[in-house]
């Protein structure tokens, strides 16, 4: 039995967000049948799906150019801006790179979208691994730990121009100069201003998380894996003196997890198993060699995807790894024990999106939230439903 760690908050229900198939070819580098579709229509039903079956975020993916597959793109952030359009409830993350935006022009159009859909938009800061991405563009490939140097200043700005009028920063990448942007972001209860999630897993990610993000997003990891990469956040954020009076609130935590729910252990190992036999091969090497170069810079080699095995880099987010795999009780199950080292919100990927996302939320949801009470009262608590949305409350009876 994992033991309940002081950073877990037993008393708030875990957060489900689902990975938008914004991008050709699903979630995993496979020629497996994956009934998911990339286009607007299938996204627009799937987002609807997704805030009835008790799912708070959807997070987009930023790619430019094809790789491992992915040939076809849509961009990022007017993506999830049409699904705000077409949603009620769900917030909507979306991806941006630094260095491809000025931050400026970014909390702009977030305000504009967060106008739009009532309080509803949020960003994840990804620092980028795709050079060429960057190169063919004619923009600059930093090394990899500057690429967090600007990354921090990327989101320093950010909240400034969200917070502040007349805000000025100066800095290696970015001057603003007593800028106030009209109208500020919606007042929204408990959330100080759109928020700023962040992917990376280097040490480099971890420190400039730890300092400036809400939220930090992890690849799949089993618990030591996560529990290495937690402490390496918070760290950082205790020496920054986070969640002391006045300052930031302490980072939460969020980790990818590629469900595979059957009605047996068997048939969940079974799929996987197909999964990886038909993986596509040279997509899955062509990947490896673009983002072992992007974190083979790092000073002490532990970049994104420096010990992920063949195996792991079919779900390109090490989504495997998590090992949501099996009946929905060994899931829901699986699910809580991360809650109990910290984890505050889970990024989830599939096979077929909308029949499993719609699953999940009747097969899988409801035993978390049972069990989640459990633990609370366990620990002499109460799990506090009372944020839950309430589809997502009914998608729990
Ligand atoms: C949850 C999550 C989502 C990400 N989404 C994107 C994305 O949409 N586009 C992108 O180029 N990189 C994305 N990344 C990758 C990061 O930008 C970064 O390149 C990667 O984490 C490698 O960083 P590291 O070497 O510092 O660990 C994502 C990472 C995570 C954890």
């Amino acid at each position: 039995m994992t033991e309940v760690s002081p950073v877990a908050r037993l008393a708030e229900p875990l957060k489900f967000a689902y990975w938008v198939p914004n991008v050709s070819g699903g979630l995993v580098v496979s020629t497996i049948e994956q009934r998911t579709s990339w286009d607007f229509d299938y996204n627009k039903k799937l987002a609807r799906i997704a805030e009835n079956s008790g799912f708070d975020y959807a997070l987009t993916q930023t790619r430019y150019a094809a790789s491992y597959g992915a040939d076809k793109q849509h961009e990022a952030t007017s993506f999830s801006l049409a699904l705000l359009g077409a949603t009620e409830r769900l917030k909507v993350i979306s991806a941006v790179h630094p260095g491809m935006w000025h931050p400026g022009v970014l909390a702009k159009f977030i305000i504009t979208a967060d106008h739009i859909s009532n309080g509803r938009a949020a960003v994840n800061i990804v620092s980028g691994w795709l050079k060429s991405e960057f190169e063919n563009f004619g923009l600059e490939w930093l090394e990899h730990d500057e690429r967090y140097v600007r990354t921090e200043e990327f989101i320093r700005v950010l909240r400034g121009l969200w917070t502040e009028t007349e805000y000025s920063q100066a800095g290696k990448y970015y001057n603003i100069n007593e800028f106030s942007l009209n109208p500020a972001p919606v007042d929204v209860p408990g959330r100080a201003h759109p928020e700023v999630f962040f992917g990376g897993n280097s040490t480099a990610a971890q420190s400039t998380a730890g300092r400036v993000a809400d939220w930090y997003f992890s690849n799949g990891k089993d618990l030591d894996g996560f529990r290495e990469n937690i402490s390496g956040v918070l760290a950082s954020s205790t020496d920054a003196g986070r969640g002391s009076e006045g300052a930031l609130p302490a980072p939460r935590f969020g980790l990818n997890g590629f469900v595979i729910a059957r009605d047996s252990e068997k048939e969940a190992r079974d799929t996987l198993r197909e999964i990886v036999e038909k993986a596509h091969r040279p997509a899955v090497e062509g990947f490896r060699d673009a983002v072992q170069e992007a974190g083979a810079s790092t000073k002490d080699g532990k970049g994104m995807w420096a010990d992920s095995s063949f195996e792991d880099l079919v779900q390109y987010n090490d989504g495997f790894r998590t090992q949501l795999i099996g009946t929905p009780e060994q899931i829901a199950e699986r699910i809580v024990e991360f809650k109990k080292i910290g984890v505050n919100l889970f990024l989830t990927g599939y096979l077929h999106f909308q029949e499993e996302v719609a699953a999940f939320g009747t097969d899988i949801l409801p035993i978390v939230r049972d069990l989640e009470a459990d633990l609370a009262r366990r620990n002499g608590t109460e799990l506090d439903l009372s944020g839950v949305s309430a589809a997502a409350s009914l998608a729990a009876l």
